[in-house]
């Protein structure tokens, strides 16, 4: 049983709640596992005097220091079926569970539609904060409405897919509502009429190499896993956040440009007429693949990603992120912008 208010501590050491395994103190620290505990937290005392930082798994977040305010660990649980309709089934999950629990759930269910984004770390309340994607799906295509608390009001309230304004590996959680909201669940609309979607050139090859020509959601979702056991450093091995840079996204004129003089940079052509490149293509390419800058390095196995050699601070993982923007800067005049947050 939970209980109706949550303990707040004190001092509390954060490396083990964020997976780059950065050293950082929280002044203070409460976990919340019921929406009703949070907003009794927000009409306590001390609520209107302290900073606020909402942490869940901690996979995407880079700790630069202490923190003198108050960290709210979602730890709210529950998963379940809340309306099955003529298309689709409805589903709802705590923010507190972890994503990819959740989606091999929903599989095993037998409810279809999560299955490229298996293995991303964190928890389902951090997934619409940057709309996570990855082999060619984003959560929002999934997504139906989310519950959450106004911190600075004690309500709740719940957000549709337009208040949300998705975008790339981006949301309102990230801009105008950064730190105003704790997201408590999300509900996903998980559809009937399954198509599988195996487009991302990585994915294809994969389901090609095991030669199944009409996979089930479950053989994407074990696919997947496959190339991103492969490609990604496991968090619990070797501290990361996953992909330390957007991949940037340019004009046509200047894609133009940079293909004329990098043949095979590879690109993907966005709706808008825009081009998205390949980060990691480009730090490959100013030759930081496997290079450290003392304990903090980028991945042997995929540039994009930074990885704690062991003892990093989060001052080291920001040396590194500038001297990576600084050489890309100069080689290709693309700036990259950091995926995490930094606190
Ligand atoms: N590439 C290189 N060198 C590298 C890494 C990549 O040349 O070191 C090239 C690859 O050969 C490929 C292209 O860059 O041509 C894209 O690489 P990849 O398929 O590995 O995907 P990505 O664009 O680097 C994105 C997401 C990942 C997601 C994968 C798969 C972003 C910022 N990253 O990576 O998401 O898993 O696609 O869909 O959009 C994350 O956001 O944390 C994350 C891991």
């Amino acid at each position: 049983m939970s209980q109706s208010t949550a303990v707040l501590a004190r001092n509390v050491a954060l490396c083990s709640f964020n997976t780059f395994g950065l050293p950082a103190r929280a002044a203070w620290f409460a976990a919340v596992e019921t929406p009703a505990q949070l907003v009794a937290l927000t009409a306590s005392l001390e609520w209107r005097y302290l900073q606020r930082f909402v942490l869940g798994g901690g996979s995407n977040v880079i700790l630069t220091g202490d923190f003198e305010g108050l960290v709210l660990h979602v730890r709210i649980p529950g998963r379940e079926l809340l309306a099955e309709e003529c298309d689709a089934w409805i589903v709802r999950a705590g923010a507190g569970e972890n994503w990819h629990d959740f989606v091999r759930w929903t599989l095993g269910r037998g409810w279809p539609g999560l299955e490229n984004l298996s293995l991303i770390p964190g928890t389902v309340g951090a997934a619409p904060i940057q709309n996570i994607g990855a082999y060619g799906l984003e959560m929002a295509e999934r997504f139906e409405r989310l519950e959450a608390v106004d911190l600075e009001r004690g309500k709740t309230v719940t957000f549709d897919r337009a208040a949300c304004r998705f975008g790339y590996r981006d949301s309102v959680f990230k801009r105008e509502a950064a730190g105003r909201y704790l997201i408590t669940s999300v509900t996903f609309r998980l559809p009937k009429h399954w198509r599988p979607e195996t487009r991302y050139a990585g994915l294809a090859q994969e389901l090609e190499q095991r030669r199944i020509a009409n996979p089930t959601a479950r053989q994407i979702s074990d696919a997947v896993m496959a190339v991103r056991l492969r490609k990604l450093p496991d968090p619990a091995c070797l501290g990361n956040a996953g992909s330390f840079f957007k991949n940037p996204v340019v004009d046509a004129t200047t894609f133009a440009q940079l293909a004329a003089r990098f043949p095979g940079l590879p690109h993907y052509p966005q709706a808008d007429g825009a081009v998205k490149l390949a980060a990691g293509w480009l730090i490959e390419r100013c030759g930081w693949k496997g290079r450290d800058l003392g304990p903090v390095g980028a991945y042997e196995k995929q540039a994009l990603v930074l990885v704690n050699r062991g003892g990093a601070r989060g001052a080291d993982v920001l040396r590194l992120a500038r001297a990576i923007q600084e050489s890309v800067r100069t080689a290709f005049g693309v700036e990259l912008e950091p995926e995490p947050v930094v606190l």
